[in-house]
Formats: structure tokens, sequence, C-alpha cells
């Protein structure tokens, strides 16, 4: 169990489509911690046509990797700001080595350090099937998330949070999925290792209702 005592510094880990942004919202709504998503901030900035939107917009299409340089200036300058200094989970950052050794550089020089690492296990035939059902909110905003079978909305198509319409993303089409999480096992599974040494990992079952797997998470992380 992670003792995060009054701040807490974690990375929600895994493939894509593996939950993280649904179960990110379940630790915020109970721990006092902010939920910091680069894809997230990504597709806010590609909706406002603002610099790194544009520069991050054909990666995202393509389901590529931001380069690392980007990316992680945008996560550093983001968690540098007051409002990240009781804490945050990051969700979908470190990617690749380059962005954790980055990460974990800033922490040090800024004396922090991280608390945990949590990885949820699920399979591939999993995510095909959870990101071929998933709609999202069309407000930059809200960007709430749904399943057509596992976690519908109350009005077809329209969001239960802000009554916007909701849509496919551009990057759950089969072909992107495939490349996702091919980068994925390649970029990505190494992280594990490396987090694993440094007694940070925390794996849970990615599988079961979101209320189950949320437990299952919710269990990892003891505040006090
Ligand atoms: P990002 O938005 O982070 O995409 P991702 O990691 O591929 O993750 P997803 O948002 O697809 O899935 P998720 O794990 O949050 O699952 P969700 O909760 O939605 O990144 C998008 C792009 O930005 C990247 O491709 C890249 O281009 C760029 N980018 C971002 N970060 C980067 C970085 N660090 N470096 C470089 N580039 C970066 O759930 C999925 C579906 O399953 C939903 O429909 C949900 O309702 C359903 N579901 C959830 N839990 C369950 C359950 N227990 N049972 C059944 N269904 C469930």
């Amino acid at each position: 169990m992670i003792n995060c005592g009054g701040i807490m510094r974690l990375i929600l880990l895994g493939p894509p489509g593996s939950g993280k942004g649904t179960q990110a919202q379940r630790v915020v709504d109970t721990v006092s911690v902010l939920h910091l998503s680069t894809g997230a901030m990504f597709r806010q900035a590609v909706a406002e046509s603002n610099e790194v939107g544009l520069q991050v917009d054909p990666y995202l299409k393509r389901g590529e990797l931001v380069p690392d340089d980007l990316v992680t200036a945008v996560v550093v300058n983001r968690i540098d700001q007051d409002d990240c200094d009781s804490g945050f989970l990051l969700d979908g950052f470190p990617r690749t080595m380059g962005q954790a050794e980055a990460l974990g550089q800033f922490l040090e020089k800024s004396s922090k350090q991280l608390d945990g690492v949590l990885l949820p296990l699920v399979s591939d035939s999993e995510i095909v099937d959870r990101l071929s059902g998933r709609r999202v909110c069309t407000e930059p905003d809200c960007q709430k998330v749904f399943h057509i079978k596992y976690d519908p909305s109350q009005r077809d198509g329209i969001c239960d949070g802000c009554g916007n319409r909701l849509i496919q993303r551009d990057d759950d089409h089969q072909e992107t999925v495939r490349n996702r999480l091919r980068i994925y096992h390649e970029e990505t599974i190494p992280l594990i290792e490396y987090y694993r040494q440094r007694s940070l990992l925390k794996e849970f079952d990615g599988i079961g209702t979101v209320e189950q797997v949320g437990q299952r998470l919710l269990a990892l992380i003891e505040t006090k």
C-alpha cells in the first residue's frame, strides 16, 4: 500500500484504453489531488488551435507519441505550478524512458519524490473492445468518457455531465488503436521494470466493472 501522507505524487501507467482516465476521475473524486492527463491537455490544445495544439495534432491523429522534449516541457511546466504543491496524479505520462528520466531529474532538482506508479493489468483484446465502444464529450473543458456497452450515458449520444454531444475519438478507429498498442509495447512497457526496480510499482487487476477496478485501485492508496 502506498502511504501518501498529506501529499500524493502518483503515476497511472498502462496501455491505451486500460481505464486510466476513468479511474483517475474516481481517485480525484475521493482524494484531494490534481488529475493531469497529457492526452486531455493535448486534445484541449488542439481544440483551441494554440501553438502546442498545432504541433501535436498530427501525432494524435496517427496515434503516435508526441516527441519527448515537447511533452516533457508541457508536463514539467504544469507540475511546477503552485496548485501542484499538494500533489498530482499523472495519467499518460511518462510513456518513454526519456520522459521517465526527465521527470525523475525534475523532481530530484525540486526535492520532491514520487509516491507510487499504478498499473492496471488489462489484455490487448479487452482494450480493443473498450476503445471501439468508447464515446467522449466534445466539450474541451469536460471530455467525460463513456462506453456504449459498459458505461453508457443516460441519453444516447449526449454527455451526462454537461449535455454536449458525444463522439468517437479520431484515434479510436481500429487501425490507429493497433498502432497505439504497438507503440505501447515498444516504448512504454520498459517503464514497468524501471519503476519496479525503484520499488514504486503497484499492479492491480484492471478487469471487472469500473466500480470493482476502482475499489482495487483505491485500496492501494492509503491517505492519512
Ligand atoms: P491519451 O488520451 O493519454 O490516450 P491513451 O493513453 O491511449 O489512453 P486513453 O485515453 O485511450 O485510455 P484510458 O486508459 O484513459 O482509458 P479510458 O478510461 O478512456 O493520449 C492520446 C494521445 O496523446 C497519444 O496517442 C499521443 O499521441 C499523445 N500523448 C499523450 N501523452 C503522451 C506522452 N506522455 N508522450 C507522447 N505522446 C503523448 O477507458 C477506455 C474505455 O473503456 C472507455 O469507454 C471507458 O468507459 C471503458 N472502461 C473503463 N474502465 C472499464 C472497465 N473496468 N470495464 C469496461 N469498460 C471500461
